[in-house]
């Protein structure tokens, strides 16, 4: 499968630039810069795959309604998929897989989330009386159906970044991983340093901005919105020590530093049979050669995953991590990195995933080379796309050949995936 092109928009802080737009418009404007980067022929795109992790209660298949744009046929199949923080990977797998089985050629997948815009939904007393006065066949009926509301009834509901199983929010499980593995505050803020710094550098000399499509913003359009805006290029250790931390105030190390932001944002990946590619003239940026999804019990340690899926993915490819010339590893939090590395080495880790040795030590200059979600910033949907596009132009610039990547995800959820280029 041919990883031909990536494209995301600026990935901005919840709240902020693009506060007013929906994921469906975010998503909507990466796949139309994709097309006029790559001058597909839409005529040629044959289906959709999106993800995204806070639906849209009005649209709940944000993959349809990112393809019924202009330059696409309305005869596009489309869907939408959801693993939480992996759902764009699970797009692209999904894309990978149809075309694969021979089913498609040309598919473009991907995914958006506007953090800015999650649904706030009424209490379940608020829901009752609302729907109990709409049936009401008189106006008394519908009087006494909106009396029985109580003050408590009026909270609304906001979706929380908590497990559904354990109440546990996705902060406190990697407070609970820092505390299990010993990961030191220190390190944890040397992380999101080091997230921040490269981050700058890939941005100052044009490799991140580059896989970026700029969003003119509303309501006058006139400024165009070109880069990440969570990359703090004055950030510095002491700065990073004096924060608190947030999700255990009294003996915690996770604090809003080394913690991914809330983000908007949205990704898209155009991939091809590597028949179709060359027929039509396109020089892959790299292939995919294996990828792997594993689980582990939410209770636990939420976001291990990759530990378990990084194995097979290597497995699959005939790889060992040695062999990796790059790896992107989604930073939920410096906290699930440094467990996650640890995890890599750790022997009961490895016979966990059904291996004897455990993958080895990973080596820190070939990790996230351009930083990673903790400074360029994490909207849940569409970090996968930009993990893929990342890590396939940085192959290309350093003339790798191997790279592994992997995401951790809400339900105790990870993914591996490795590409390969020519
Ligand atoms: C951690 C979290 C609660 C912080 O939210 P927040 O308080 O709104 O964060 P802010 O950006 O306002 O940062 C808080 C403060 O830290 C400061 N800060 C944050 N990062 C900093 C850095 N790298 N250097 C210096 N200061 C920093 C901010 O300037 C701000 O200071 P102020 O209060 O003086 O303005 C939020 O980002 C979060 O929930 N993240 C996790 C998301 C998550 O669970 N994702 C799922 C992962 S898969």
């Amino acid at each position: 499968m041919a990883i031909v092109a990536g494209v995301r928009t600026p990935f901005t802080r919840a709240g902020t630039v693009l506060r007013s737009f929906s994921a469906i418009e975010l998503g909507r404007l990466c796949v139309s810069e994709l097309m006029e980067r790559t001058e597909l022929d839409g005529s040629l795109v044959e289906a959709v795959v999106y993800g995204t992790v806070v639906h849209s209660v009005l649209a709940p298949n944000i993959a349809r309604e990112v393809a019924l744009m202009p330059v696409l046929p309305k005869s596009v199949d489309a869907y939408t998929v959801s693993r939480a923080c992996a759902s764009s990977n699970q797009a692209i797998t999904d894309a990978a897989d149809q075309i694969a089985l021979g089913h498609r050629d040309v598919v473009i997948a991907g995914g958006a989330e506007s953090l800015s815009n999650v649904p706030i939904l009424h209490s379940r007393g608020m829901s009752d009386a609302l729907v109990a006065a709409s049936r009401a066949k008189s106006l008394g009926g519908r009087l006494s159906a909106l009396a029985r509301i109580r003050p408590r009834d009026l909270v609304p509901v906001t979706p929380a970044i908590a497990e559904f199983t354990t109440g546990e929010s996705m902060g406190q499980s990697a407070e609970k991983m820092a505390k299990i593995n010993a990961i030191p505050r220190e390190e944890q803020d040397q992380l999101a340093l080091r997230s921040h710094r490269l981050a700058a550098v890939g941005t100052q000399d044009g490799r991140l901005t580059a896989e970026i499509a700029p969003v003119w913003v509303p309501p006058r359009y006139d400024v165009a919105v070109t880069s990440d805006n969570g990359i703090r290029s004055d950030t510095s250790i002491e700065a990073l020590r004096q924060l608190k931390p947030v999700f255990d105030r009294r003996y915690g190390t996770v604090t809003a530093g080394n913690a991914s932001p809330l983000t908007d944002g949205a990704s898209a990946v155009l991939l091809m049979s590597e028949e179709r590619a060359r027929t039509l003239g396109y020089t892959p940026l790299a292939y995919i050669k294996s990828y792997a999804y594993a689980a582990l019990d939410p209770g636990e340690q939420l976001l291990m995953g990759p530990v378990l899926a990084a194995p097979v993915a290597l497995r699959r490819a005939g790889l060992g991590l040695a062999d990796m010339d790059l790896i992107e590893m989604h930073e939920a939090f410096a906290a699930q990195v440094l467990c996650n590395l640890r995890g890599f080495e750790s022997r009961e880790w490895a016979e966990r995933a059904g291996f004897r040795e455990p993958l080895g030590e990973v080596d820190r200059s070939r990790l996230n080379v351009m930083g990673g979600s903790i400074a360029i910033g994490h909207p849940f949907g569409a970090t996968g796309g930009r993990i893929v596009t990342t890590l396939a132009n940085e192959l290309a610039r350093r003339g790798g050949q191997f790279g592994l990547l992997t995401v951790c995800a809400a339900g105790g959820l990870g993914h591996a995936m490795v590409i390969e280029r020519e």
